[in-house]
Formats: structure tokens, C-alpha cells, sequence
């Protein structure tokens, strides 16, 4: 099972390696639900469909492309996954986390998350953003089974998931560009039903500022291998105070994320350009 882990790793790997010749790609940029505009102004681009590239899953949820795009953002070369592999589309946590461990093969410096999420935090509105300062995960952990010593350790410090200096400068840059961004926590759930209102209450209650259903298992496998992290979520709906008609639509979360990508995209584009 191990070897068979890593030989699809590898497989895949070699198969980028193929079609984007000796560029290191510097950052890896994970593109969430609505979010995928960001690769268009990826300049000189090698787009690869994930169904091209061996032991990749294919993308089935809603707002999500499907395609590997290597090119160029802010004068770095970076690699984007314009969408994503969820475990509640039925995929094993090896392989939602499969293109993670393909980027640290590549050679990447950095991991860009990106996702959608309902804010529980009662400040937060439709269209805002919130910087990961950190997480909970209610999801299974991706690294449970054998662990690849070659990529980490059998039990990965935690303690900050997400990169301080990143955050930092990716405040600055919002200041300087008027753009509003939360810090707060992301809570994973594996959905795919929206929370209850209960649910939501219990988020809140422990700690929660935004709730999704993806990101985290990426993080992990990230930080396993020790790579850097950045992470935005986008709020696209207020989890709190339902007006009495008010349901929860997968179609309404895409529209409202495609409304906030142009800040995101910034946000990632100068973030990138400055390190
Ligand atoms: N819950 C879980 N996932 C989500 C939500 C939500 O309210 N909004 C967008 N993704």
C-alpha cells in the first residue's frame, strides 16, 4: 500500500514534470468552489486536465474546473489547481491529498488554500474574506494509515498551521489595497449537508469563525512535509439570524465566491509577488 502511495505520487509527478519541462514551480495555489478566475490571469500557461494526469481523481463538485494550470503570477511560476478533490464527492483522503504531495515532489515553496465558507462568526458578511489564523478539524485525518517518512513525520507539530509571516504580509497588502479581511478560525466538516442551525450554534460555541468542507486535509498533508501555508476563505453565506425563507444553496455559494474572487485573487497575486 505504501509503495503503491508512492508510486503513484511519483507517477503523477513525472507526468507534470513532463509538460512543464525544468521550471520549479515556487508556490502551489489550491483554487475553492467559485474561486477559479484566478488561473485566467496566469500568464504563459500550460493548462493539463486533471484527467490527463495519472491517478488524479476528476472534479465533480459544482464551481470547479478541473485543470492543473502552470504559468506565471506575479513574476513567480506556480502551479494551480483550478479546483479541488472533496471527500464528500466519495474520494479517499489519499486521493483528495494526492496533488499536495505531487507539488512538494515538484519542489514547491509555498501552499495557497482557497475556499468558500458560511460564516459563523456574526461580524462576517456575504463577500467578506478571512485569513486562516488557524483550524479545527472535524473531518478524518488524512495522514492516518502508514506514514511517509519521506515526507514527514509520524506525528507532525500542529501548532501553527498557518504561516505567520504570510499572514502579516498578506494584512499589509490588504490594508494597502481597501481591502477588509477577518483572521480567524476554519472549521472542517465533511459535509456534504449544510449545518443545521444547532450545528452552526456549536461551531460558533467552540471556537469556529467560518465552516467548510474542504481545505484542511490539504493543509495537513502540507505541513506533514513542512511546507509553508496561506489561507483564504471566502465568506458566501451568514451562518446566524435566518430570516424565516432562508435555505442554503450550492449555486448561491458559487455566485457569491465569483463576486469576491477579484479581492482574493489580488490578495494571492501581490502576496506572491512579494516573496
Ligand atoms: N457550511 C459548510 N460549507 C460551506 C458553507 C456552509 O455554510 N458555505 C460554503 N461552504
Amino acid at each position: 500500500m505504501e509503495l503503491d502511495i508512492l508510486k503513484r505520487i511519483e507517477e503523477a509527478a513525472q507526468f507534470v514534470k513532463s509538460k512543464i519541462g525544468s521550471n520549479k514551480p515556487f508556490a502551489g495555489i489550491i483554487l475553492g468552489s467559485g474561486l477559479g478566475e484566478l488561473a485566467e490571469i496566469i500568464e504563459n500557461k500550460t493548462v493539463i486536465p486533471y484527467s490527463q494526469i495519472p491517478h488524479f481523481a476528476t472534479s465533480t463538485a459544482v464551481g470547479h474546473k478541473g485543470n492543473l494550470i502552470a504559468g506565471l503570477l506575479g513574476g513567480k511560476f506556480v502551479i494551480a489547481m483550478q479546483g479541488r478533490f472533496h471527500y464528500y464527492e466519495g474520494y479517499g483522503m489519499d486521493q483528495v491529498t494526492l496533488p499536495v504531495r505531487v507539488m512538494k515532489v515538484l519542489g514547491i515553496s509555498y501552499l495557497f488554500v482557497s475556499n468558500a465558507a458560511g460564516g459563523v462568526n456574526e461580524k462576517y458578511r456575504v463577500g467578506d474574506l478571512m485569513i486562516l489564523k488557524d483550524h479545527i478539524n472535524l473531518m478524518p485525518n488524512p495522514l492516518i494509515g502508514k506514514n511517509l517518512d519521506n515526507f514527514g513525520p509520524r506525528f507532525p507539530d500542529m501548532t501553527r498551521p498557518y504561516d505567520l509571516k504570510l499572514i502579516s504580509k498578506a494584512e499589509e497588502i490588504a490594508a494597502s489595497n481597501n481591502i477588509l479581511v477577518h483572521k480567524g478560525v476554519y472549521l472542517a466538516g465533511t459535509g456534504p449537508t449544510y449545518e443545521t442551525p444547532a450545528e452552526y450554534s456549536f461551531f460558533r460555541a467552540i471556537g469556529a469563525d467560518a465552516v467548510g468542507m474542504s481545505t484542511v486535509p490539504e493543509v495537513i498533508i502540507a505541513r506533514h512535509s513542512s511546507i509553508p501555508v496561506f489561507g483564504v476563505s471566502v465568506i458566501t453565506n451568514e451562518a446566524f439570524s435566518f430570516a424565516e425563507d432562508f435555505v442554503n444553496d450550492g449555486d448561491d455559494v458559487v455566485d457569491a465566491a465569483n463576486k469576491a474572487a477579484d479581492k482574493m485573487t489580488k490578495l494571492f497575486t501581490e502576496l506572491i509577488s512579494v516573496l
